[in-house]
């Protein structure tokens, strides 16, 4: 899907409609729905909404019982820290060894505004933990992807805040939390890209603005000054509920209307418009973030930084003929 096929197509639904209104008529009876971080904010919401409609809901949390508790026994948990291969890789496999398939994974975990941090083996923060853990996970769960999966990346219209930075992703200068945050939204959206073109369905999505425990590193202060939150602490005009914030993401998943636009960065339950504006909260997409030849580029290189890549034709042999896959 290039730029110029990002136009709206006239969905039936938009800024205003829930995870239930788009699942309406919907039967996810005996389907295998993965949402990372499915235990607070719009996870949640996607979470509940999705096991209503009949879905078997799985949630990888990096604190199971906190997940256990809020989803009680709508969904099972497992445990998985995005900031560590070893427990994508752990999870990963005992999925697998289940033998269970997968029709939709909903990649929603994140951070954001972190201050610096860095995770082992040196990544900063958010690119490692929005970005390059969730594509470890979906490559290391790629055998039990079912023909006609669809995969949803989380985006952001943050995506506006920073391209990739192709000289300098882990921020080894000048880090800033916000081009942090920015740049890994930008990732989710060019890992939908090139996954589509390597033959599972993927979408990415913004999901609109909705107060959750998300901005937990941002003071109040700093909200009210954002135009986030009202003098009284009132979210602000144009800010979306939980269940709002999930339909996107739920559509992108489950629409048949989708079916032609793989790849599609999406949002208010539609194909998103180029952005014509620096608005976050009008949104659209930069060219930047649906680029086919950076997605590629940053597919090589996540490959690089985890040794992983199950999906594209060249992973088994490298030129001497070794296997290139860690
Ligand atoms: N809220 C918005 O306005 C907004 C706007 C645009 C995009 N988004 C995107 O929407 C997604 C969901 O955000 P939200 O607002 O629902 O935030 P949230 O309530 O903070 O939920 C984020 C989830 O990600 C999990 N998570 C964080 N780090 C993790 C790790 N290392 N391993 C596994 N799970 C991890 C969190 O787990 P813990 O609870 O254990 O920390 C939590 O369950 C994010 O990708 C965000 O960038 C949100």
């Amino acid at each position: 899907m290039t730029m110029t096929q990002q136009h709206r197509i006239g969905s039936g639904f938009g800024a205003h409609s829930t995870a239930a209104d788009v699942l309406d008529g919907i039967d996810l009876t005996g389907r295998t729905v993965l949402i990372t971080g499915g235990y607070s904010g719009l996870g949640k919401a996607a979470t509940e909404a999705m096991a209503r409609a009949g879905a078997e809901v799985l949630v990888p949390a990096r604190r199971p019982e906190t997940a256990r508790n809020a989803l009680r026994d709508y969904a099972e948990v497992a445990e998985l820290d995005l900031a560590d291969l070893d427990s994508i890789r752990i999870f990963a496999e005992r999925f697998l060894d289940t033998g269970r398939a997968i029709d939709i994974v909903i990649a929603n975990a994140g951070v954001m505004a972190y201050p610096r941090e860095r995770i082992v083996p040196g990544w900063e923060a958010h690119f490692a933990i929005n970005h390059l853990g969730h594509f470890a996970l979906v490559n290391q769960l790629q055998p039990a992807l079912r023909p006609g999966a669809r995969v949803v990346s989380v985006a952001s219209s943050g995506h506006f805040l920073s391209d990739i930075r192709w000289g300098d992703p882990h921020f080894d200068h000048d880090y800033d939390p916000w081009q942090a945050y920015g740049q890994s939204k930008t990732a989710n959206a060019l890992f939908a890209t090139h996954l589509d073109t390597l033959g599972v369905r993927a979408f990415a999505v913004h999901p609109g603005s909705i107060l959750t425990p998300l901005q937990r590193n941002i003071s109040r202060a700093q909200q009210i000054a954002q135009g986030w939150i009202t003098e009284d602490g009132r979210q602000a005009a144009g800010f979306k509920t939980p269940a709002q914030g999930a339909a996107t993401a739920i559509w992108a998943a489950t629409a048949p209307q989708l079916d032609a636009y793989g790849g599609a960065y999406c949002q208010d339950c539609d194909v998103a418009e180029p952005a014509t504006t620096e608005d976050m909260l009008v949104g659209g997409v930069k060219p930047w973030a649906v680029d086919p030849d950076a997605a590629a580029r940053l597919w090589a290189m996540s490959r690089e930084f985890t040794g992983l890549d199950s999906f594209s034709a060249d992973r088994v042999s490298s030129p001497d003929g070794d296997s290139d896959v860690a």
